[in-house]
């Protein structure tokens, strides 16, 4: 019998995504999703995409009374967990906010869950916890460094809440998934990142300077300690990340054993420098990217990359998009915006 999984944040960038290569892996789904920081375009990509109507219900994952009603309405089998506020720099100026919703729609998504039975929880934490680790690539035996942002906070704390429920509800199980910096587009062009404002994030600051929205992109430093002086992430295209979402409900459903608390890295393993990315995106493109370089950015990390070994092997996942293949995708949703 198919199985439905509950997709709480499924109208945002890796929500939409990820509900698009759940119901072409043969899963129903329900979006939850507030629209506080999303559109119900994204649903209608998604599908366009899918060709069907996607079960939508739009609430507040804090609300419990009216979350009850979704939990009776359809008959879930898993839950993705993606509704949180994720602007790390808004959560230093709005620490309460941040904890309130991130904390509260997680917790009441798993006392929902416990009441009605359902034991498979997938979240999105971030390779945030880690801050700048000391050795690299890092693993999920690396430590989380103490957190630099209530957003970061809200990740940990997170991640401890459903190892303790794990512990304590029988039968209930939980992943984390470690993002590292999502970025893509569908190729279809139909669905794709929605920044507000200005974008804080390096990716959608590239594809809107390329289209002419931004004079040029700032470069934040350029002395580090890197191959060519710019800071190194890990870059992993949304699709990949959404086939991980996948794969972990699929080892969740199908796992007799539960009780299950795992954390797993999803990253290609490949740090990549900002001004490589500059490159990158011109070579993919063709377009032309003006650039500065500018002092270093607060609060920035100056270089981390996953150790995917394990999501690789226990998940039977990895990354296969090549960075050209992303960016372009990510410059097409931005043509398609542009309209
Ligand atoms: P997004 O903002 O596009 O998606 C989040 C969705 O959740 C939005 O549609 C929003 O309207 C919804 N939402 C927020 N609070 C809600 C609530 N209380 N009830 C119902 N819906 C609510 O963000 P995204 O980039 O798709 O991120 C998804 C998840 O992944 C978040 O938890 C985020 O913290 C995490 N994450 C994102 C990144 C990244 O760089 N994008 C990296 C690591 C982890
Ligand atoms: C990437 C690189 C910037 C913009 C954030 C969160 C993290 C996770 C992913 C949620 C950095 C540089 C950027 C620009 C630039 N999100 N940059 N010019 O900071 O690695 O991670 O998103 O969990 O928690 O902190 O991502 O896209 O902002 O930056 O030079 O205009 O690009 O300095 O080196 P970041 P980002």
């Amino acid at each position: 019998m198919k199985k439905t999984v509950l997709v709480a944040g499924g109208a945002g960038f890796i929500g939409s995504h990820t509900t698009v290569e759940l119901i072409e892996a043969g899963y129903d789904v329900v979006i939850v999703d507030n629209l506080s920081n999303s559109e119900m375009s994204a649903v209608e990509g998604v599908e366009k995409i899918v060709g069907r109507k996607v079960p939508f219900e739009k609430v507040d994952c804090c609300d419990q009374v009216a979350l009850r009603k979704v939990f009776e309405k359809y008959p879930i089998d898993a839950v993705i967990h993606f509704a949180a506020f994720k602007a790390v720099g808004e959560s230093v100026s709005k620490p309460l906010e941040y904890l309130r919703n991130n904390l509260d729609s997680l917790m009441v998504v798993i006392d929902l869950m416990r009441e009605k039975g359902v034991r498979n929880l997938v979240f999105s934490s971030s390779c945030t916890v880690y801050g700048q680790s000391d050795k690299l690539p890092v693993t999920e035996a690396t430590p989380r460094k103490e957190a630099e942002s209530p957003y970061g906070y809200t990740k940990q704390v997170s991640e401890d809440v459903i190892e303790q429920c794990v512990k304590a509800y029988e039968g209930f199980a939980g992943i984390a998934l470690r993002y590292f910096n999502p970025v893509g587009a569908h190729p279809t062009a139909l669905i794709g990142e929605l920044p507000k404002g200005v974008p804080a994030n390096l990716i959608p600051f590239v594809t809107q300077t390329a289209a002419g929205i931004r004079a040029e992109l700032s470069v934040f430093g350029d002395d580090y300690d890197t191959p060519d002086g710019s800071a190194i992430r890990d870059y992993i295209d949304v699709i990949d990340l959404a086939k991980a979402h996948v794969a972990a409900v699929a080892r969740m459903v199908d796992d007799k054993q539960k009780s299950r608390y795992e954390i797993f890295n999803v990253g290609t393993g490949r740090g990549v420098s900002v001004l490589e990315i500059v490159k990158e995106f011109e070579k993919a493109t063709g377009v032309k990217l003006p650039y500065k370089i500018v002092p270093r950015r607060a609060g920035d990390i100056e270089k981390i990359w996953a150790e995917t070994t394990l999501s690789n092997e226990e998940l039977n996942w990895k990354a296969e998009r090549t960075l050209g293949e992303t960016l372009a995708n990510a410059w097409r949703w931005q043509q398609t915006l542009s309209k």
